[in-house]
């Protein structure tokens, strides 16, 4: 066997978003591509703002020297401060550079922090329908992802959650706004789980950390506000990235920032520099480093995503579609009519439609689209989705 057997688990049971890109790949092949309605990959299609482009052609004209040498593994002390000065301002607390450590994007963070917190066998709390990265990322570190259904409305069930906590649970991973259910978590829901989250930690002697993925904070429609994770519980880390606000998935950046109010903040800051450099990150992207130092207060016009939501909204709604309207990032997770995820995501595909079953979240009975596609596309979807429901439900 060429391959550790965990591994060849691991892409067994891999995602269900890559499995159904790749069938989606061979039906463009066989009908062409613009036959066929792909909603399965959340892969942001907006070009990044006009100062983002300004800024990286200033930073690759620039030729002093030792700008791509290696760095301090926590990043470019320029950048670190004017991170810094931009959460002091959000979350009115005042964060120091040496709180912030550059990574390779959310997802670089967030396993910086695991492999930072985790002992063989902590556990990790994991609210479902759930980012399914989550649980690749606590195994790689040890960790045991315990996975907790959130309510009807894909929001925190906190007597579910304070129920699911043991003497191992290291870190509650909380997403804001939510991939796949574009569900917003408000101020008084964070405080109470902080509350859960102190009260437990007192009893068994060892913090436990919340740790917020923020990476569509920005992406939010209708004015909706994302309250401050840092304000509602001190032991707070949180991993973001410019893959979404930027639009710059691709170019990997993003950083982890610990709370100032956090129990054992300096260690915690050492060990999640040491983590970035023994997970062979080494480092963020240099160049993107100095190129977001000016960018800390620039975010995306965000105004097609919006477009979008209300164009995909009115296609589900007229076509019978159960949903939630999401409050913020670029997914709709409506439920599957019929029942079966997997049976009406192969009826949509007999539509051409491509979307991703729900159980691949954790939570089956739905399925989740992304409109990271152009309005004529989701317009042009709508007869199919109508016809599908149809027939699933008779
Ligand atoms: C919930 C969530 N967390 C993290 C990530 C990873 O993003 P990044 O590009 O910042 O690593 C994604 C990407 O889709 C995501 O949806």
């Amino acid at each position: 066997m060429p391959i550790s057997s965990r591994i060849r688990e691991a892409i067994h049971n891999s995602s269900w978003i890559r499995r159904m890109f790749e069938e989606g790949a061979e039906l463009k092949a066989r009908l062409g591509a613009d036959q066929v309605f792909d909603f399965t990959l959340g892969n942001p299609d907006l070009e990044p703002p006009p100062r983002f482009m300004e800024e990286l052609a200033e930073a690759a004209r620039d030729q002093r020297p030792g700008l791509h040498a290696y760095m301090p593994n926590a990043g470019l002390l320029p950048t670190r401060q004017a991170l810094a000065g931009f959460l002091s301002r959000v979350h009115d607390l005042e964060f120091k550079p040496h709180d912030l450590i550059l990574t390779c994007g959310a997802s670089g963070g967030l396993n910086v922090i695991l492999k930072a917190l985790l002992d063989p066998g902590d556990e990790v709390v994991i609210l479902a329908p759930y980012f399914p990265e989550y649980l690749f990322y606590a195994d790689n570190h040890g960790g045991v992802g315990r996975i907790v259904e959130t309510d009807e409305h894909f929001l925190p069930d906190l007597d579910r959650l304070v129920a699911a906590l043991t003497p191992r649970t290291r870190a509650v991973i909380i997403n804001s706004p939510n991939n796949p259910t574009g569900q917003i978590y408000d101020a008084a829901t964070l405080q109470e789980l902080g509350r859960f989250l102190t009260h437990h930690a007192g009893r068994h002697g060892r913090p436990v950390y919340l740790v917020a993925d923020e990476p569509y904070r920005h992406l939010v429609y209708d004015g909706a506000e994302i309250p401050s994770v840092f304000a509602a519980y001190p032991n707070t880390l949180l991993a973001t990235s410019f893959s979404k606000d930027l639009s710059i998935p691709g170019e990997r950046l993003g950083y982890v920032a610990v709370s100032p109010r956090a129990t054992g903040r300096g260690e915690l800051e050492g060990a999640l520099v040491l983590a970035n450099r023994i997970l062979g990150f080494v480092n963020a992207p240099a160049l993107m480093q100095r190129v977001v130092a000016a960018l800390t207060d620039v975010s995306l016009d965000i105004t097609p995503y919006a477009r979008r939501r209300e164009l995909f909204s009115e296609v589900l709604t007229e076509a019978g579609y159960k949903f939630l309207k999401p409050r913020g990032a670029f997914y709709l997770f409506p439920e599957a009519p019929g029942g079966d995820d997997l049976s009406f995501v192969e009826r949509l595909k007999e539509e051409n439609i491509l979307a991703v079953p729900g159980r691949g979240f954790g939570r089956a009975g739905y399925f989740r689209l992304a409109f990271c596609v152009s309005e004529p596309v989701i317009a042009a979807a709508a007869p199919g989705f109508a016809r599908a429901r149809q027939k699933a439900e008779g």
